[in-house]
C-alpha cells in the first residue's frame, strides 16, 4: 500500500479545504442555531463536482477514486458536518448505487442530474420499526403489473425535504423475506408522497431530516433498481461504501476539533505560560493526534480496498466504528482544552461535539458495525 497522495489527490483535498473555509465557515453557527439547510452552499458543491465524485463521467460524475472522495469529505466535515452528510448521502448512497446497479435509462434520467447537484438524492431504508433490523421492512411495494403500489413510512431521512429523487426500499413479497425486498426511485411531488415534519436534532442541525409517508404511491416498473428481489442486497452493498464516507466524516469532525484545540492551547495562557506547555493539555493533544492518525489509516485502508476492487465490508465497518468513537473522544477533549470557552458557540467545538454523536448512529450504529466485524472474523 502506497501512503503517498498523488498530485490530483492533493489538489482535490485543497479545493475542498478552500471551499469549506470560504463558503461553509461563514454562517455555520447561525445555520446550526436555526436548523437551516445550506441550500446555496450545496448548489455550489454540485457545481464544483463534490456531489458525484465517484460516478461515471458519462453521467456527469467525476470518475474519481474513493481516496479522493474521503479526502474531500474530511475537509468539508472539519468545518460543516451538516453539509458533509448531504454530500455523503448523495455521493455514496445515491450516485454510487445508481451508477453501479442502475440501468442506462435510470442513469440518463436520474444520475446525470444528481451528479451535478441539479437534483439532490435521499436514501430511504429506516422505518419506525426497522432501524438496525433492516430486513424487517413494513413499507410495501405491491406489483400491479405496469407499476408498484407503495405504502408505508420511512424515518430519519437525510435530505428528507430538500431531495428531488428518493431511493426507497420496500417489501414486495413478504414470504420471500429479505429476498422479496426491492429498491425504487421515487420522485418528489408524486401523488400520495408526503413529507413529514422536520426532526429537531442535537447535531448536524443544518441537514434536514424528515419522516416520509407513502400512501398508494404509484411507482413505474422502470424505476425498480436491479432484478426483482435485489433491494436488500442493493441497500447492504451501498451502505458498505456509505460507511467509509461516514468514517471520513467522523475523521473530519475529529481533526477539525483537534486543530481548534491545538491553536487555542498555543494562545491561551494559564499559570504564566501557554496551556500547551502544561503536560495535562499536551498529553490530551498527543492522545487526540494518535487516535486521529489511527482512524485515518483505517479509513484510507477501507477506501483503498474499495478502489482495488476488493471486499471492504470489514475494513469499512472497522473504519466507521473506530473513527466515530475517535470523533466523540476528540471533540469532548477539545471542549475540555477550551475550558469555559469550549462551552460557548463561537468557539465551534461544542457544535463539533454534538455533530460527532450521529456518526456512531447513522449508516449502521457502532453495535451493527461490530456485528459485521465479528461475523467476518469468525467466518475467517
Ligand atoms: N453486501 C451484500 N450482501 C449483504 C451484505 C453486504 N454488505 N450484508 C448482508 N448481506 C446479505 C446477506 O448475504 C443475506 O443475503 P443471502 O441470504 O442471500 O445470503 C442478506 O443480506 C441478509 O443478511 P443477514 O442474514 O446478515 O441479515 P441480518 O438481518 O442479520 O442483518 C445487518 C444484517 C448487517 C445487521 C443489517 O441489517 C444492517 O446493516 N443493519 C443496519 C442498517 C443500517 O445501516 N441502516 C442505516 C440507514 S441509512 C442511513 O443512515 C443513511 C442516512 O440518512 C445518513
Amino acid at each position: 500500500m502506497d501512503f503517498k497522495l498523488t498530485e490530483e489527490h492533493i489538489m482535490i483535498r485543497d479545493a475542498a479545504r478552500d471551499f469549506a473555509k470560504n463558503e461553509l465557515l461563514p454562517g455555520v453557527i447561525e445555520r446550526d442555531e436555526k436548523q437551516e439547510f445550506p441550500a446555496e452552499q450545496v448548489k455550489k458543491m454540485g457545481e464544483l463536482g463534490f456531489l458525484g465524485m465517484m460516478a461515471s463521467p458519462e453521467f456527469g460524475g467525476g470518475g474519481m477514486d474513493t481516496i479522493s472522495y474521503i479526502l474531500a469529505m474530511e475537509e468539508i466535515s472539519k468545518i460543516d458536518a451538516s453539509a458533509s452528510v448531504v454530500m455523503s448521502v448523495n455521493n455514496s448512497l445515491v450516485c454510487w448505487g445508481l451508477d453501479t446497479y442502475g440501468n442506462q435509462e435510470q442513469k440518463e434520467k436520474f444520475l446525470s442530474k444528481l451528479t451535478t447537484g441539479e437534483k439532490l438524492g435521499a436514501f430511504c431504508l429506516s422505518e419506525p420499526e426497522a432501524g438496525s433490523d433492516a430486513t424487517s421492512q413494513r413499507t410495501t411495494a405491491i406489483d400491479k403489473g405496469d407499476h408498484y403500489l407503495l405504502n408505508g413510512t420511512k424515518n430519519w431521512i437525510t435530505n428528507g425535504n430538500s431531495a428531488d429523487y428518493y431511493i426507497v426500499i420496500a417489501q414486495t413479497d413478504r414470504e420471500k423475506k429479505h429476498k422479496g425486498i426491492n429498491a425504487f426511485i421515487v420522485e418528489k411531488g408524486v401523488e400520495g408522497f408526503e413529507i413529514g415534519p422536520k426532526e429537531q436534532k442535537m447535531g448536524i442541525r443544518g441537514s434536514d431530516t424528515h419522516s416520509l409517508n407513502f400512501n398508494d404511491v404509484k411507482v413505474p416498473k422502470e424505476n425498480r433498481i436491479g432484478e426483482d428481489g435485489f433491494g436488500f442486497k442493493f441497500a447492504m452493498k451501498t451502505l458498505s461504501g456509505g460507511r467509509i464516507g461516514i468514517a471520513a466524516q467522523a475523521l473530519g469532525i475529529a481533526s477539525g476539533a483537534y486543530e481548534l484545540a491545538l491553536d487555542y492551547s498555543k494562545q491561551r495562557k494559564a499559570f504564566g505560560t501557554e496551556i500547551c506547555n502544561h503536560q495535562a493539555i499536551a498529553f490530551k493533544l498527543a492522545d487526540m493526534y494518535t487516535s486521529i492518525e489511527a482512524s485515518r489509516h483505517l479509513v484510507m485502508k477501507a477506501a483503498w480496498d474499495k478502489d482495488q476492487g476488493g471486499n471492504y465490508d470489514l475494513t469499512g465497518a472497522m473504519a466507521k466504528v473506530y473513527a466515530s468513537k475517535t470523533a466523540m473522544d476528540v471533540t469532548t477533549e477539545a471542549v475540555q482544552v477550551h475550558g469555559g470557552n469550549g462551552y460557548v458557540k463561537e468557539y465551534h467545538v461544542e457544535r463539533l461535539m454534538r455533530d460527532a454523536k450521529i456518526t456512531q448512529i447513522y449508516e449502521g450504529t457502532s453495535e451493527i458495525q461490530k456485528i459485521v466485524i465479528s461475523r467476518a472474523i469468525l467466518k475467517g
